[in-house]
């Protein structure tokens, strides 16, 4: 079957009615996953993927795919894809960059907040009936820490860092970041990454997931953060230790953390994140609105037609295997 288009996860059908124009589908059922080996002839069958972050591509799996033109990623990361791998096989790999930098950023400021001001943890107070006649208020009664008039450190100052430190700006916080390219940005200070996480209240991480990032905000690293700081992560779970953030949690280096993402997906239910009362989690949602989503579907969409009519990719990830054209 020529120009099969193996699609991980179903889109909305305006989606798969765009792509379906163009070739066949195999649109994967819930229970199957790119990776089985019963999808042995499908996989290898197919001159498209179009994934998503729960996808890992690598050189293993791509062994057999012999007729692999493209992978379109509906995520605007793409840790989960070797991507040297695809490059040096001429295959083009597509994401979804430019629609999700606000969604994200408000995930991440909504972390920052409820870390802040306790507010999973009150809400779980309230439920497990702990709020009683007795402890109705008092002065000392649940005290966070201020967000407006305190510093957030931005680590990333690509499209999600920029949205948070907008947001970070209309809270009246001082704005700094540290960022791998150097990127400046009115109204936000450049600092290294030490000084960044010496003076920074809140620290909101934004970098991509890559060699150079992994494990970037380590124990050595957290030690030296400004004592009683806040920790919040909506990038990859890779990025930061989390162990080391589980310590200083417990030796009150770290105040609280916000976590929408983790080293792994779903976080292990005896995770020693999950049984401290400062950290608030959420799973993976960072880009998890309606609209945002149709957009990632529909920048996938645009990426994977260009790729099946012989064009470049407009938001292409490896653009150097189109050197040759
Ligand atoms: C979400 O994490 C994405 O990379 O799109």
């Amino acid at each position: 079957m020529p120009n099969t288009v193996l699609v991980t996860q179903p889109l909305p059908d305006q989606y798969l009615a765009r792509l379906a124009e163009h070739a066949e589908l195999d649109v994967l059922d819930a229970g199957e996953s790119l990776s089985d080996p019963a999808l042995g002839t499908r996989r290898s069958a197919c001159c498209g993927v179009v994934c998503t972050l729960t996808d890992t591509i690598d050189r293993a799996l791509l062994k057999d795919m012999n007729m692999l033109k493209f992978v379109s990623s509906v995520s605007v990361g793409v840790d989960h894809i070797d991507v040297s791998a695809l490059s040096v096989r001429g295959i083009a790999l597509g994401n979804t960059p430019g629609v999700l930098a606000d969604a994200t950023a408000d995930t991440a400021f909504a972390l920052l907040l409820a870390a802040a001001r306790r507010i999973a943890e009150g809400d779980r107070y309230i439920r497990d009936g702990k709020w009683t006649a007795s402890n109705r208020w008092s002065p000392g009664f649940f005290l966070g820490k201020d967000v407006s008039g305190s510093t957030l450190g931005i680590v990333g100052l690509g499209p999600v860092g920029q949205a948070m430190a907008r947001r970070a700006a209309g809270f009246g916080m001082t704005v700094a970041s540290w960022t791998p390219s150097g990127r400046k940005v009115p109204g936000v200070c450049s600092l290294s990454l030490e000084a960044l996480l010496a003076t920074s209240d809140f620290v909101s991480v934004h970098v991509a997931l890559a060699d150079t990032t992994r494990n970037l905000i380590n124990g050595a690293r957290i030690a030296t953060m400004k004592p009683g700081a806040v920790l919040i992560n909506t990038a990859r779970g890779g990025i930061v230790d989390e162990s080391a953030v589980a310590a200083a949690l417990d030796d009150g280096r770290l105040f609280a953390a916000g976590l929408d993402v983790f080293e792994e997906e779903p976080v292990p239910a005896d995770s020693l994140l999950l049984k401290h009362p400062r950290v608030v989690v959420v799973p993976h949602i960072g880009s998890a609105t309606a609209s945002t989503r149709l957009k990632m579907a529909d920048r996938a969409v645009v990426n994977a037609v260009a790729a099946l009519r012989d064009e470049p990719m407009p938001y292409c990830v490896n653009p150097e295997v189109y050197a040759a054209l």
